[in-house]
């Protein structure tokens, strides 16, 4: 097949049945940026939720460098994977201090934006600048390897090379078409060439797919070997006070959940028992409650919490952490768990 009939196809199937009228599909380079950010690992219908609250908070590149890391956090809270947000108001110091306040429209700059590899900088040039720059997330992926029956080991970076040069053969020669390519790449994949039971009644690229031809689809692309996970055993503190308000610390700055806050968080039971006996608590006031299991990418998180009511406060200092109430629980960033726990509490 030529290139430019999978471009054209792309195009005109983007056009009829692709995603449009999303809000983060403007020439705005600032709000193109944000949402790729967010769309990283992360859905579409979730990001439709975040994206407003955060564009209404920091409805610029110039307000989110001068929001604390706090606020962008606490904004971010819930979707996962907080280095994208550490990243986030990075990158948006780095557009006001040595970008002047603009972002750049080329790519190779673009990815010197923290948190910026070349896909994300390929789609912010695409997508506002009309750049004739590609695209490669998994989902691109996946689309490249079935209908151009590409089979390789996903690991292989002289494999990930090919894909990129592949990519790049077939952009549209109109850059005025790119947003609608680059578009059409995410839905096609997104909504057509699932991974699993994917729809090729509907795709434009039925007839060529050499996948399907060679009755290749459900096996391409390979599957990439799976890391060990890690598993990983936590005991969380619920310390109340006679207001009902519980006591939260902020995470260290690395590892997991970075900056967000938490309850006082050990590795050991006893570590628990000896911060809670600081507190007047004796390990039979100690209420458990049932585990929670929580997947991050490379561990599986096992966590008891215990709760009790603290009596004796003057080892807490408001240096480490505060008393939060429930009313202002939404001031702060939490881990998701964490408030599902929290709500949990306050509705049982
Ligand atoms: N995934 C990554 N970027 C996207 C976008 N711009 N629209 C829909 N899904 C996406």
């Amino acid at each position: 097949m030529t290139p430019p009939t999978f471009a054209r196809r792309l195009i005109a199937w983007q056009k009829q049945h692709g995603r449009r009228h999303l809000p983060w599909q403007t020439q705005d380079p600032y709000r193109v940026w944000l949402s790729e950010i967010m769309l990283q690992q992360t859905q579409v219908a979730t990001v439709l939720d975040y994206y407003p609250r955060f564009v209404a908070a920091f409805p610029d590149v110039h307000a989110l460098a001068a929001a604390d890391q706090e606020a962008v956090l606490c904004l971010w809270a819930g979707l996962g994977y907080y280095s994208r947000a550490r990243n986030l108001h990075k990158a948006a110091r780095q557009v006001v201090g040595q970008f002047g306040g603009r972002f750049p429209d080329e790519r190779l700059q673009l990815e010197k934006l923290c948190g910026v590899g070349r896909s994300t900088a390929a789609a912010i040039a695409a997508f506002a600048f009309h750049k004739r720059e590609t695209i490669l997330d998994g989902n691109v992926k996946r689309v490249l390897c079935r209908v151009f029956a590409q089979d390789g080991d996903p690991a292989d970076k002289a494999f990930e090379r090919t894909l990129w040069t592949l990519a790049e053969s077939l952009l549209p020669e109109q850059a005025d078409e790119m947003p609608a390519y680059t578009q059409g790449l995410m839905d096609l994949g997104a909504t057509v060439c699932k991974r699993s039971k994917p729809l090729c009644h509907a795709c434009p690229m039925n007839d060529i797919c050499q996948a399907k031809t060679q009755q290749l689809v459900e096996v391409l692309p390979r599957k990439k070997s799976t890391a060990a996970v890690q598993q990983q055993s936590w005991y969380w503190l619920a310390l109340f006070n006679a207001d009902g308000a519980v006591w939260l610390e902020r995470r260290p700055q690395q590892g997991i959940w970075a900056g967000l806050y938490c309850l006082p968080t050990f590795d050991k039971l006893a570590d628990l028992h000896a911060y809670a006996a600081r507190f007047g608590i004796s390990d039979t006031e100690l209420q458990e409650s049932p585990a929670i299991s929580h997947r991050l990418t490379h561990r599986q998180l096992e966590i008891t919490p215990f709760s009790a009511v603290a009596k004796n406060q003057a080892g807490l200092s408001e240096t480490t952490g505060h008393w939060v109430t429930p009313q202002q629980m939404a001031d702060y960033g939490l881990p998701k768990p964490l408030s599902r726990y929290l709500a949990a509490r306050d509705n049982g």
